[in-house]
């Protein structure tokens, strides 16, 4: 069995009745939405984020889920959706899950609304259910996404960005999401703050390795189903750089600087600055980086006791640095 079936094994019908849901929460009247959103739930992607909701559930309650667990893992996914509908958007990006994104297909006015309806469809389904805690959790990430986006926009253009600042970018633009998961996962099935505060700090720190990870991709050339190398293309400088920045020669600083800045669209020129990072140990860096946040968040599991779904969720920890997609 592969490590994904062998993670949704203790999952399966969750999943199963979570994707009829997911469905279902899309609908619209508008026919041009519909065919947009039939479109999208053709091409799924991971759905890292409702494993992540339900693992945490039945890892914290010892295999209980409810009506509002679906819910809530319905509402993250349907954000997490509109964001990336709107990130190919900021990123200018053609492709995503092997496909043509949105806005290559329909252009980036419809890609715009489409996510805006994805993120309304997300927040009223919370609240047409009295979901009021777990819309609190949401809310927060959806907030915390926004600035890391924004915040990533004020780096690229300025070219200061530190590794400091990078994390801060990376735990607001996609750990936060994570860690909604897991805090809202406990949450619809516990009251006790405690254990939803581990789940949440167990979310945020997989998340850091979740976008390290991602940032790692950019630098690779296999197929991962969106553009790799399109990173410094828009300027957006990531942990192997900035390390590079912070340990190569005033002269070499001053290339790598000039080349994001002023040649950022002449490919041969990136296709240097890449193998530049490479050659300066700017990607083992990232890894072990990545690898100690994903070595914390497994040191939270130790608060839970061993069962088959914490032993799945484990599993999940090591899936995120080592999966090829
Ligand atoms: C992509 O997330 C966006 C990031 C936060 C890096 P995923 O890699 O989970 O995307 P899908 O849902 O599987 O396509
Ligand atoms: C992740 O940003 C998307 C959000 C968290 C909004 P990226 O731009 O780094 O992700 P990909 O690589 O396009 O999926
Ligand atoms: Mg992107
Ligand atoms: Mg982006």
């Amino acid at each position: 069995m592969n490590i994904t079936s062998q993670i949704k094994q203790p999952i399966f019908s969750e999943m199963e009745l979570f994707e009829k849901k997911f469905h279902e929460s899309m609908t619209s009247k508008v026919a041009l939405l519909n065919r947009i959103t039939y479109y999208i739930v053709n091409r799924k992607g991971k759905q890292m984020r409702p494993m992540f909701v339900f693992l945490t559930s039945k890892m914290v309650s010892g295999g209980i889920v409810n009506e509002r667990t679906y819910r809530g893992a319905s509402v993250i996914e349907l954000i997490h959706t509109a964001t990336l509908v709107h990130d190919d958007v900021v990123d200018d990006s053609n492709r995503r899950r092997g496909f043509f994104s949105i806005n290559a297909l329909w252009k980036n006015k419809i890609a715009v609304l489409v996510g805006d309806y994805l993120l309304s469809k997300g927040l009223l389904l919370s609240i047409d259910n009295g979901d009021f805690d777990l819309l609190r959790i949401i809310s927060v990430a959806v907030r915390e996404m926004s600035e890391g986006e924004l915040l990533q926009i004020e780096k690229a253009r300025r070219l200061d960005i530190t590794e400091d600042v990078y994390y801060e970018i990376i735990r607001k633009k996609t750990a936060t999401l994570i860690a909604a998961c897991c805090a809202l996962g406990a949450k619809s099935v516990i009251e006790e703050e405690e254990k939803v505060e581990h789940m949440r700090k167990f979310g945020e720190l997989i998340g850091m390795a979740f976008q390290i990870k991602d940032d790692l991709f950019d630098y690779s050339e296999e197929a991962i189903g969106k553009p790799t190398g399109i990173d410094i293309k828009e300027q957006k400088m990531t942990l192997p750089l900035i390390h590079v920045l912070n340990t190569c020669t005033p002269q070499e600083k001053k290339w790598l600087i000039n080349s994001i800045k002023n040649h950022n669209k002449d490919k041969k020129r990136v296709k240097e600055v890449i193998a530049f990072v490479k050659d300066n140990n700017g990607l083992a860096y990232a890894e072990n980086k990545m690898v100690e946040f994903q070595q914390e968040a497994l040191s939270l599991l130790g608060n839970f006791p061993d069962s088959e779904f914490k032993a799945a969720l484990t599993l999940m920890v090591n899936y995120v640095i080592e999966r090829k997609k």
